[in-house]
């Protein structure tokens, strides 16, 4: 196994106030001691601790030090084609509406100035958001422009905005970067950009969603999209026969993503890994006959195929619960192709099984980790994406 032993996410110094607030933040001393271990090469390391699953403390810790820290996937840019369109998102206990204004997207809180009400839901199109509580309006840059009955008292609507996040697009997907003060993420994305070139995923769009309410930590939804060695026992029947376990690997890991290759079997012809749809690109020889996991810390999550992409957008709530959209995508142009809306069909009843495979061993895995008797447990080399991110959660809760 080459190079298992780079450190790929080396911690910043630790610094006293870092380390101060580490103690003051209620995790135990085994979370603790987990998060200041050095990194062990992928021959001889193991998971973190299970705790790191179950503790609302440790959750607390990484909303604070990575979540808010850091871009959180939204949304595509498809979903907002026209000036006005928009779609609600809950996060981190915030309520979002990310909007198409006249001059780019806005991610705002959706909260109302007067007394809190949420002015919208779902997805819409609109020229103003209006409150369903007392008829406060607001434009689509989230300026208050209507307050109805408020002559009597001492109140101008000049000033007052809706609290704005900020965004950045990147291949068409809509980030939100709660700080404030992340480093810009297109450069940090620009080898991954590079090479989805010739896929321009700004061209696809949402074929349809499943939606996904869970108990599971968000940690396990993102390493069980990670790796394969699953397929074995989870996927015997689904993917296991066309993307066996043992001919999946893990590239080097880089600061800001990752990616793992599932090649099918050398036998089978390109066109059983297609769903029917258009390319999403050109693709190499090597990229008709696999699938490609790439995980863009801390958890933006595609499933890359020739024809239709997985994107699984998470919303962590909580340790124990996590909220999902599991969208397949597709090009731009597919839907204008005979046939599409039957493809379409079968592909959302397959991704229909292969989650109820994930989820439902997922929901046992969680359980088994809140027990007294769960350790630690070794990584197969299969798994290497999950020892990236367990380097990349230790280094940014050290930071
Ligand atoms: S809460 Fe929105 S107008 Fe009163
Ligand atoms: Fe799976």
């Amino acid at each position: 196994m080459h190079g298992s032993a780079i450190t790929q996410h080396p911690a910043p110094v630790a610094n006293a106030a870092s380390e101060g607030a580490l103690r003051r933040s209620g995790i135990s001393e085994t979370l603790l001691q987990a998060i200041r271990s050095g990194e062990q090469p992928l021959e001889h390391a193991s998971t973190l601790p299970p705790e790191a699953y179950t503790s609302e403390a440790f959750f607390e810790l990484e909303a604070e030090r990575i979540f808010r820290r850091q871009w959180l996937p939204l949304g595509h840019a498809s979903q907002l084609r026209q000036v006005g369109d928009y779609f609600t998102v809950d996060l981190l206990g915030e309520m979002l509406v990310v909007v198409r204004a006249a001059d780019r997207v806005r991610a705002l809180s959706r909260v109302c100035l007067h007394r809190w009400a949420p002015l919208v839901s779902g997805p819409g199109h609109t020229r103003r958001f209006s409150c369903p509580f007392h008829k406060w309006a607001y434009d689509l840059e989230g300026r208050l422009v209507g307050a109805p009955l408020m002559e009597q008292v001492d109140f101008q609507l000049q000033g007052r905005c809706l609290p704005e996040y900020r965004t950045e697009i990147v291949d068409g997907f809509i980030y939100v970067n709660f700080s404030g003060d992340a480093e810009p993420l297109g450069p940090q994305l620009r080898e991954l950009s590079e090479s989805w070139r010739a896929l321009a995923p700004s061209n696809w769009i949402i074929g349809t969603t499943l939606e996904y309410d869970c108990r599971i930590n968000w940690k396990i939804v993102v390493e069980t999209f990670m790796e394969c060695y699953h397929h074995i026992a989870a996927h015997r029947q689904t993917f296991e026969p066309t993307y066996p376990a043992r001919l999946t690997h893990v590239e080097e890991g880089r600061a800001a993503w990752t990616l793992c290759h599932a090649p099918a079997r050398p036998e089978l012809p390109d066109t059983h890994l297609c769903a029917g749809f258009p390319e999403l690109g050109e693709l190499s020889a090597q990229e008709r006959h696999e699938f490609r996991l790439y995980l863009i810390y801390p958890y933006q999550l595609l499933n890359v195929m020739p024809d239709r992409t997985f994107w699984f957008c998470l919303q962590p709530d909580g340790a124990t619960r996590t909220r999902f959209q599991a969208h397949i995508m597709v090009r731009r142009d597919a839907p204008e192709q005979p046939g599409y809306q039957e493809r379409l069909e079968a592909e959302r009843r397959f991704l229909v099984l292969v989650n109820d495979e994930d989820v439902g061993v997922n929901e046992l895995q969680q359980r088994g980790a809140a027990t007294r008797a769960a350790m630690p447990g070794r990584f197969s080399h299969l798994e290497k994406a999950l020892w990236q991110l367990a380097s990349y959660v230790r280094a940014r809760l050290q930071a």
